[in-house]
């Protein structure tokens, strides 16, 4: 593991770093003491006769030697993220904010004037201290401790955050029970939007996670995902006085977290945004990849920003409570990543028991997550490979429009996965993976068929928004793992669209 504590003078960092690294049973760190162990003087006698910025130099040079192969515990300087180049040595460390009052600050450093950025009147010191590195603390920081307590309690709670919570990815978290664990997510103000259904059935639990944090239900079923809905959140966010440090909870489904986000992306020019996934789809696709927004009457998805969230955390205890036909949806977008990943995902689809517990589900949400994250890192804003998460799209947004969407989008994608491949393989090439891929579907409960006809997925396939330059393209698959992007004809859509039909 890759951690570091960071925080202000006398937060507790190598005093709660030693505790915790035995805790864990990793190596421990300090790199003040690394910097006086390598330039001979403590940092405040280095900052004293060599200045501050020459401190600095050697201070980076060592966190960059000291990052790189390293694993374990490391306890960063009070300053060290003053310098955007150390911010940048630690992407992918997991970064913990231990941040005690400041009147608890002044206590532990009162009477220790080994501190040059601390002399004169302390409080008024360590008050300008915070007042500058908070906001590169709320930024950086994974995950934020109060650390008032005895080191070594306080290092039991951190040990006991980071064996729960695990990391996936750079802002991507999970961990079974990880719900109890939202309050540090947010390092100063927050309001939450729940998905009334998550509020009745998970609410006290939430609550107390997240205590003095003001929660709006929202009401979340599709029709709710309007400009209309953003309206009363924003007046809700003026309400309570949201400001720019405010972060905003998503706690919910794709609807909820797609609508949530939104606010966090437009109000006051964009707040920090904790997205909390609560179905299956929404841990694998709609909380991953910084995509917000609503439907417009003219279409879905119309209005939108990209907004990452800081933190997403997946909790897949909350997939207990999924109806079926909301899990089986899921399952159509999870078929879709393992034929972006591969085979040996498809098989460990095929392996999986169904009905599904969401401990069964794990491992494959976890795979479908990868493969969205990997795409999105390559591409964050859809001008290449995020294309190719599209595969099945072009015929299912397609047949959603022209049922009026009495097929949910997960049935309408299942149709049109089977129907690109029966596409993309006219020489029967691929014919054992289109019947692989049917028989999945079916045993998830999804259609792979339609009665709608051809003809009236022809407008809406061309009217598809997601093409760009004029041409329409379709995601292809050549074998799992392998998707291309081809240029298609008019005639090329009306042969795709007859694929929709039964043999
Ligand atoms: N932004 C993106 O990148 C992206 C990607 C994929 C999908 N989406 C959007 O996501 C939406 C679909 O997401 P969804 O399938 O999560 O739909 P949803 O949010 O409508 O949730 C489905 C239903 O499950 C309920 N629910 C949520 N969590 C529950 C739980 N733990 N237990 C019981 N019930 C629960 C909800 O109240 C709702 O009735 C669509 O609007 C789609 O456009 C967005
Ligand atoms: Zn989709």
């Amino acid at each position: 593991m890759k951690v570091a504590l960071m925080g202000l003078p006398g937060a507790g960092k190598s005093v709660v770093g030693r505790v915790l690294a035995a805790e864990l049973g990793v190596p421990f760190v300090d790199l003040d003491d690394e910097v006086s162990r390598e330039a001979g003087s403590e940092p405040g006698h280095l900052i004293d006769s060599l200045g501050l910025d020459a401190f600095r130099a050697v201070e980076h040079r060592i966190l960059d030697r000291v990052s790189g192969e390293y694993d374990g515990l490391l306890a960063l300087g009070g300053g060290s993220l003053d310098d955007p180049r150390n911010a940048a040595l630690l992407r992918g460390w997991r970064l913990i904010w231990l941040r005690p009052s400041l009147t608890t600050l002044v206590r532990r450093l009162s009477g220790d004037d080994s501190r040059p950025l601390l002399r004169g009147n302390l409080g008024v010191r360590l008050d300008d201290i915070d007042l500058r590195r908070r906001p590169i603390f709320a930024r950086t920081a994974e995950a934020v401790f109060a650390a008032e307590a005895e080191p070594a309690a306080v290092a039991r709670e951190v040990a006991r955050y980071l064996q729960e919570v695990e990391w996936v990815g750079p802002g991507v978290l999970w961990g079974r029970g990880s719900r109890h664990h939202l309050g540090r997510f947010a390092p100063g103000r927050a309001g939450a939007v729940v998905a009334a259904p998550i509020l009745r059935q998970w609410g006290t639990e939430i609550s107390r996670a997240l205590p003095e944090v003001p929660l709006l239900p929202f009401d979340d079923h599709e029709g709710k995902k309007t400009l209309d809905s953003v309206r009363e959140l924003y007046r809700w966010a003026a309400d309570q006085a949201f400001d720019r440090t405010t972060t905003v909870y998503a706690v919910g489904g794709g609807v909820t977290v797609d609508v949530a986000g939104f606010l966090a992306a437009t109000y006051l020019r964009g707040l920090p945004l904790v997205d909390v996934p609560t179905t299956l789809l929404a841990a694998v696709d709609a909380s991953i990849g910084g995509k917000v927004g609503v439907d417009l009457p003219e279409g879905k998805n119309l209005v939108g920003a990209f907004h990452t969230p800081r933190i997403t955390a997946v909790d897949p205890e909350f997939w207990a409570s999924l109806p079926g036909s909301v899990l089986a949806d899921a399952m159509a977008e999870i078929v879709k990543a393992a034929l972006l990943e591969g085979d040996e995902a498809l098989e460990a689809l095929e392996e999986m028991a169904w009905p599904a517990t969401p401990e069964d589900l794990e491992p494959v949400a976890r795979r479908a997550l990868a493969v969205k994250m990997a795409i999105v890192e390559a591409d964050p804003r859809e001008e290449a490979e995020r294309t190719y998460l599209n595969l099945g799209h072009t015929v299912g947004h397609a047949l959603e429009q022209a049922t009026g969407y009495q097929l949910s989008h997960g049935q309408a994608v299942a149709i049109g996965l089977v129907a690109i491949l029966r596409y993309g393989a006219p020489d029967g090439r691929q014919d054992g993976l289109v019947r692989r891929v049917e028989q999945l579907l079916v045993r998830f409960g999804l259609p792979i068929y339609s009665e709608v006809s051809p003809q009236r997925l022809l407008q809406p396939m061309g009217l598809d928004k997601k093409r760009s330059d004029g041409g329409k393209r379709l995601v292809l698959l050549e074998r799992p793992g392998h998707p291309y992007l081809a240029a298609a004809t008019d005639q090329d859509l009306l042969n795709l669209a007859e694929q929709v039909i039964a043999e």
